[in-house]
């Protein structure tokens, strides 16, 4: 029992050693005592990362949701599992208790059944942040379809390739979304998206907006009126602990983004034993988690974790802008928030603001901040500190990935002392390891590599959706019997790990994972362009932005510079979405290339970060007088 909630130093480091030297022994234990099972597993684990394969708790049966919502109802069953917040303020926010939601799941789930939904079908979610956003997820749960969920800020044709990489047969969206001062047409996206995907027969709209939407017959339905006339009992399907749970995309260094899958078993343990800790979550206390579900956050930390521990989980539509820049202040002030996890972005964009808008609120209720995506710099974790948590509330840097399913490194608070900027150490069960060039792995204190975890945990993901080979070349073939990030780390004196970026071609913009390969093909389609090469460069608030080095065509040589510039930008908004928008457009007359033809993009990181002090040796490269002219004309 006492190793589910670690409450200091000492003991931290004997669960961590135990978790290390019998991994069966002790997941088996958490597993065992903190979650109910149809079937208890046949072997707690089984590995080979030289395939790879995974897999934890074969042969157990469960259904999540039984997890999250049946078990609760005889003990808080009246306790509010989502309060959802709206975008306006002045509309009413909603307490959703265990038993609702649990009554909701049931008949969403009734629902999709009834539209020809099954066990292992895909169903595509593009909803904004509201309940049916979470229910929609939790009803797939419930008859075992597979949920892939993406973002609505993403374009219709990011849209269209999520559901065809994965075959949806369904689609889950809304009439439209409210942010901030903004009304979004999600449904005309998702009618452009589904002109390039044969495989959907089913779209369920939910009401939001009262937005005018096309209806194409039997194909798209109100889901309110089929859901008046569905049951509220669903028994779940029971699923194995390895079936999966749900695909989420994240992007990938080269083309097509990667359909992660979790499965059910794993992720559930993992997700819901680091949230219990991380956050140190009583159950009074009410916990809030700005990402958007549409990103992995929010899939692990305002769903399942939370909802697996019976906490009470916030759910936010809005912006941290609207209808001023103290809505986040405002919001722990009204539901006395006590855990508070956010972006380092969000934070930097706050921070330039008038301090007034924190001082206002009253924010006494805070015992735990927390910080994802990118790492936190240390004018943002001290102003996080100071104005936020009035140095009472320890905050938790914890850095993770959507393939690895959840908190991987990071403080417990109240039991790790925190350093600025730092993730600190591994959660427990976690085995990283830092490697150098050579593939080496470094022993001891003070060294810097590239990292690597070297044993598996339960939540990982265990393939890339239809290309388990690019799942291996991508994680598993750099360094061997190891998987590897694609972060570079370094441990200090203490053995604290420090996060210092991606040392692949991925580029962290506000928080989200831009691959540079998907941004080039889009700006390449333009007529009047011949070739691009995409750097991140760092940006007060977003942490990076994005750099483009243009090469045009002999026709596009004439052509006015702003206007293309404005064209790159709206093609790369409607193939990507705004995030992958460049706030820097460089035409140059060539690139600086290796003499295998391979573009040197360390060079033009550095001329787009204003650092050309030390290029290094040019002289190798196949045209070293194009770097002189780029410099030359540096935006
Ligand atoms: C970065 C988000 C430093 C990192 C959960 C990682 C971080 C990528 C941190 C995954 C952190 C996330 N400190 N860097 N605390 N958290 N990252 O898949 O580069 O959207 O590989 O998952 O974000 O982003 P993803």
């Amino acid at each position: 029992m006492s190793n589910y909630h670690i409450k200091h130093l000492e003991e931290y480091f004997q669960v961590y050693r135990k978790s290390v030297r019998n991994p069966e022994g002790f997941w088996e234990e958490i597993a065992e005592e903190h979650f109910s099972w149809r079937k208890k597993w046949d072997r707690v684990l089984s590995w080979d990362f030289k395939k790879p394969e995974v897999s934890w708790f074969e042969g157990a049966k469960l259904n999540i949701t039984e997890n999250c919502l049946d078990r609760h109802l005889s003990v808080r069953g009246d306790k509010t599992a989502l309060l959802f917040e709206p975008n306006d303020p002045k509309e009413e926010a909603r307490h959703i208790t265990y038993r609702e939601l649990h009554g909701r799941v049931c008949k969403m789930a009734n629902v999709l059944k009834a539209q020809g939904v099954g066990k292992g079908d895909r169903v595509c979610i593009y909803l904004p942040m509201i309940p049916e956003l979470a229910v929609s997820l939790l009803a797939c749960a419930r008859i075992g379809a597979i949920h892939s969920v993406v973002f609505a800020g993403f374009s219709s044709t990011a849209l269209a390739t999520r559901i065809n990489d994965c075959d949806c047969k369904m689609v889950i969206t809304s009439d439209g979304s409210y942010r901030g001062a903004k009304t979004l047409d999600l449904k005309s996206i998702v009618d452009a998206a589904l002109e390039s995907c044969p495989g959907i027969t089913e779209v369920l709209l939910v009401r939001r907006t009262g937005n005018q939407v096309n209806l194409i017959e039997g194909r798209d339905h109100w889901l309110e009126p089929l859901l008046e006339e569905a049951s509220e009992i669903c028994e779940p399907v029971i699923m194995d602990a390895e079936d999966p749970l749900f695909i989420l995309y994240t992007s990938g260094s080269t083309g097509r983004p990667k359909g992660m899958v979790h499965t059910c078993g794993g992720y559930m343990v993992y997700t819901a034993y680091t949230f219990k800790n991380i956050f140190q979550y009583k159950e009074e206390d009410v916990y809030w988690c700005t990402a958007d579900i549409g990103w992995i956050t929010g899939h692990s930390y305002i769903v399942y974790g939370p909802l697996a521990n019976g906490a009470t989980t916030v759910m936010f539509e809005g912006v941290p802008s609207y209808p001023d820049f103290g809505r986040f202040w405002e919001v722990i002030e009204k539901h006395r928030i006590n855990q508070f996890y956010t972006a380092p972005t969000a934070i930097r964009a706050l921070a330039k603001e008038n301090l007034e808008f924190v001082e206002t609120y009253d924010l006494s209720s805070l015992k735990v901040l927390g910080s994802v995506g990118e790492p936190i710099n240390e004018e943002a974790w001290h102003w996080y500190n100071n104005n936020v948590g009035k140095k009472q509330s320890p905050i938790v840097d914890t850095w993770w990935q959507t393939e690895t399913g959840g908190i991987m490194i990071s403080p417990i608070p109240f039991v790790t002392p925190t350093t600025p900027t730092y993730a600190t150490l591994p959660f427990i069960g976690i085995q990283p390891a830092l490697m150098d060039e050579e593939g080496r792995e470094m022993d001891g204190n003070q060294v810097s590599g590239r990292l690597c975890i070297k044993f598996p945990w339960p939540s990982m993901a265990r393939t890339i959706w239809g290309d388990h080979q690019r799942y291996r070349d991508t994680y598993f073939s750099a360094f061997e019997n190891k998987y590897f990030t694609g972060d570079g780390a370094m441990r200090d004196a203490v053995g604290y790990y420090r996060i210092t970026g991606r040392v692949d071609d991925v580029i962290i913009v506000s928080g989200h994972n831009l691959g540079t390969a998907p941004i080039e093909d889009s700006i390449n389609e333009h007529p009047a362009v011949a070739e691009s090469a995409i750097v991140g460069f760092p940006h007060d608030i977003k942490g990076n932005a994005l750099y483009g080095f243009v090469i045009l065509k002999e026709t596009g040589e004439g052509r006015n510079r702003d206007n293309l510039q404005k064209e790159i930008n709206q093609q790369i908004t409607e193939q990507i979405g705004p995030i992958a928008k460049l706030d820097k457009i460089q035409f140059v007359s060539g690139l600086p290339k290796t003499r295998s033809g391979k573009i040197m993009r360390r060079i033009l990181r550095k001329i787009a970060s204003k650092d050309t002090s030390n290029l290094g040796d040019i002289s190798t490269l196949l045209n070293p007088e194009v770097v002189e002219e780029i410099i030359a004309n540096a935006l």
